[in-house]
């Protein structure tokens, strides 16, 4: 493709100020863990893009795959099966824990979590979802508004029927306590606004096993456990969003199995196609799929289960097994969790690290003891934007959101690499901590 003057001109980014994106790196090739630009640098992709490219730049079996189902067929109505179509479905229900054996295939996470959430309406016949305030699910109305991420506010009012509650944010507990010895009141408290709320009108309940962009924090141990409980207790149903921390980010296969707890849905896209071709889908209850046989399903999208991605899905799926890529982001998540520890030691910038698997964030701030966040929340700040570029500068990719740095290598990084990021994010660090 040629040079043009201005690389963003007729494009809109994403999540930006526009103006504020010059210069913008333009992406030339990818292998590996690494990408270069079109001058030829090379950086460390320590975000797997944007926490999708989980096998990593280049896999050859799975370009060979979606090739191969390219010469054979590549538009099929989503409302006809093929092989690919069958295999793959067969293939995630083998994976995913309890009867959680049907899929319903659809083009993104957004989608997904939108569909999950209307299925969850049409089966129970209630009208609420019930999310946390800490929370991404996706950039459509029906996402965007029942997320609790500040990116809301573009589309507020958002969905009616929404309600969110407070989160296990251990760092800057809402209620002021700690666990262990907190004993998850954030539960009981739930469970108090859902009876305030009168369960009998709640549908779903809706979390990220570890909170991605919105948070960057795990769920405390035994959350999900009494969370099922709770669902249970009323009727509702339990929705795992698992578009970040499926497919073998956390160090299992799904980040419910961290509790051996079954959801009733859980929703997957990114890691699922390992960002090789765009797809997602919710994988559903047997009595979910039941209710379906002798009643209509009134969704559906042209695209759902795109030969091309069901290839690359059930290609996926084959390395992660292959490259045994679970094991190594256990292995590979206990070295980078000690090289960030050590990091936060000598970097008064790092307020808090947490994480689990290869999915890691540091949450910055101004002073370690106020705990003063380096960046006021719903404040437009330009840091997040400058820690971003001095990391490019470094030759390393992360993502700087609001006082969080979030770090998501693909899965198939060595030791090597995962201290060749520590020391990038160490000099960025060493940039955050005169800023402050
Ligand atoms: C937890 C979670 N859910 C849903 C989404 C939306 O997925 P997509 O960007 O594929 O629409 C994201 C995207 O980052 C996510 O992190």
């Amino acid at each position: 493709m040629s040079a043009v003057a201005s690389p963003r001109r007729h494009v809109l980014l994403p999540w930006t100020v526009q103006e504020r994106e010059d210069p913008v790196l333009v992406c030339d090739r990818a292998e590996g863990v690494y990408f270069w630009d079109r001058q030829g640098k090379r950086y460390l992709d320590f975000l797997s893009q944007l926490f999708n490219c989980n096998l990593g730049h280049g896999n050859r079996r799975v370009i060979e795959a979606i090739q191969r189902q390219a010469d054979k067929v590549c538009c099929v109505s989503p409302q006809l099966l093929t092989e690919e179509r069958i295999a793959l479905s067969a293939a995630l229900a083998e994976r995913t824990p309890g009867d959680l054996n049907t899929c319903f295939f659809v083009n993104s996470g957004s989608e997904a979590d939108d569909q999950a959430f209307i299925l969850a309406r049409l089966v129970t016949g209630r009208p609420k979802i019930f999310s946390k305030y800490r929370s991404y699910h996706g950039t459509t109305f029906g996402t965007l508004g029942v997320g609790g991420d500040p990116r809301r506010a573009a589309i507020e009012p958002g969905p009616p029927g929404t309600v969110r509650f407070f989160d296990p944010y251990c760092y800057r507990c809402d209620f002021n306590l700690r666990y262990p010895e907190c004993r998850l009141h954030c539960l009981d408290a739930l469970e108090r606004q859902l009876q305030l709320e009168n369960p009998a009108t709640v549908a779903a309940i809706v979390v990220e096993p570890v909170t991605g962009a919105a948070g960057g924090f795990p769920l405390p141990d035994g959350y999900l456990t009494r969370l099922r409980q709770l669902c249970d207790r009323y009727g509702i149903l339990l929705i795992a969003d698992e578009v970040i921390t499926g497919f073998g980010r956390t160090g299992a296969w799904f980040g419910v199995d961290h509790e051996g707890i079954v959801p009733d849905m859980m929703v997957f896209a990114k890691g699922l196609t390992s960002g090789y071709v765009p797809m997602g889908a919710v994988v559903v209850n047997d009595r979910i799929a039941q209710h379906f046989q002798t009643r209509m399903l009134p969704l559906g999208s042209t695209y759902a289960a795109h030969p091309l991605a069901c290839a690359a899905a059930f290609a996926c799926l084959e390395e992660y097994d292959r490259l045994q890529l679970i094991p190594n982001a256990q292995r590979m998540g206990a070295l980078l969790r000690d090289r960030l520890r050590e990091l936060a030691n000598r970097h008064p910038c790092v307020g808090d690290v947490r994480g689990q698997g290869l999915l890691w964030c540091l949450e910055l701030v101004q002073d370690r003891d106020s705990k003063a966040p380096l960046v006021p929340p719903n404040t437009d700040s330009l840091l997040p934007l400058h820690i971003r570029r001095r990391a490019w500068d470094e030759g390393i990719h992360l993502m700087a959101r609001g006082s969080l740095i979030l770090l998501a290598p693909p899965l198939i990084i060595t030791a090597e690499q995962v201290q060749e990021g520590v020391e990038k994010l160490d000099r960025v660090l060493s940039w955050v901590d005169a800023q402050r």
